[in-house]
């Protein structure tokens, strides 16, 4: 039955995407005009935005190394992350800076094609241009990586990117979750957890069409790899001090000396890159969201 509904929600977003013609996005031309990458600040962005977990190889845990081939499986199919390193050929040397912002913040290729959300441009929608920037001068200093792309193992209808358009009208590049008055510090926070940091891409709850339920915001969700559930970490659900948050992200150990597995541990070594100030933002933020 869920696949049923899947499949006429599908069509639907599908006929609507032709007859409607959902254009991809690009960034403003004018959107880096002026600003100056700051490579050292640039590889603190990218640890925060975890580009590294997804685009390192396969069997190798070198963050400036990023030829792409981890595969990331879902209930459309199994995605295998591209080589962004800046190879001009198999790469994105070739990239000017404005085509890899229009990437990052629209999930849009240089060719106009809508890429899928499985790399997380909705939560990076998010990002500043002077973050952009320097991530970008980061990534620009890292190694070329002579390594062709492998295909996405994914079926009809889902491999129709068109059909994207129609997924990003519904889902994509809203604002902010968290609403209301908000200190600095958790404002802070906020860029980092629902932009940045992406958290809600694994522990907020997704709809039959792939889409976050904003209405269980952080509340936790079933893991995608199959294997039990990712946790919810709105604090109230948690019961742990913020001293116990801080030393989980920045050490991976919870308060009762447990250590961090799965897919977080690479999350955690990419948050103790962040400064102490970055990490209480979080922390500051995650009490603010409530547990519905
Ligand atoms: C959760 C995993 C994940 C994270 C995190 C992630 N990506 Fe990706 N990325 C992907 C996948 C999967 C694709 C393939 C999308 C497609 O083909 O439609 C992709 C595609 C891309 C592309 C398009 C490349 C091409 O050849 O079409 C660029 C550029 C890119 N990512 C850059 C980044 C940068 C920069 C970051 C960090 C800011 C990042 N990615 C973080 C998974 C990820
Ligand atoms: C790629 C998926 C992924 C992302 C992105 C992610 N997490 Fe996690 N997180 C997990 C998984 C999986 C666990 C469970 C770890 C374990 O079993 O040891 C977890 C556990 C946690 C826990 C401990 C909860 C508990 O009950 O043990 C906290 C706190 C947490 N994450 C915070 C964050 C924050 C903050 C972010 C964003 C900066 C984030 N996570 C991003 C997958 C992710």
């Amino acid at each position: 039955m869920r696949r049923l509904i899947r499949w006429v929600i599908v069509l639907a977003i599908c006929l609507g995407a032709a007859l409607f013609i959902t254009r991809p996005r690009f960034a403003a031309p004018n959107l880096l005009d002026g600003l100056v990458a700051d490579p050292a600040r640039g590889s603190v962005v990218f640890a925060a935005m975890g580009c590294a977990s997804c685009h390192m190889a396969e069997n190798d845990s070198t963050p400036d190394d990023l030829p792409g081939g981890r595969q990331f499986v879902s209930d459309f199919g199994t995605f295998i992350a591209p080589n962004i390193s800046p190879d001009p050929t198999y790469g994105i040397g070739a990239w000017s800076d404005l085509e890899i912002a229009t990437a990052v913040l629209h999930g849009t290729s240089p060719r106009g094609q809508h890429l899928y959300p499985a790399f997380p441009y909705s939560s990076y929608a998010r990002t500043t241009p002077q973050d952009i920037v320097d991530l970008i001068g980061h990534l620009r200093s890292l190694p070329p990586q002579a390594e062709p792309n492998a295909p996405h193992q994914v079926g009809f209808p889902f491999n129709i990117r068109a059909a994207l358009g129609g997924w990003k009208l519904l889902f994509a590049g809203s604002g902010w979750v968290l609403q209301g008055n908000l200190t600095e510090t958790e404002q802070r926070g906020r860029y980092l957890v629902e932009g940045l940091g992406h958290c809600a891409e694994c522990h907020t709850p997704r709809n039959l069409l792939g889409g976050l339920k904003r209405s269980k915001w952080l509340t936790g969700a079933t893991n995608p790899s199959g294997k039990g559930r990712i946790p919810g970490i709105t604090l109230d659900q948690l019961d742990w001090s913020d001293a116990d948050v801080i030393a989980y992200l920045t050490t991976g150990f919870t308060p009762d000396f447990d250590s961090v597995g799965g897919s977080m541990a690479e999350v955690v070594d990419n948050l103790s890159q962040l400064p102490r100030s970055d990490i209480e933002a979080i922390v500051a933020y995650l009490r603010r969201v409530p547990t519905r």
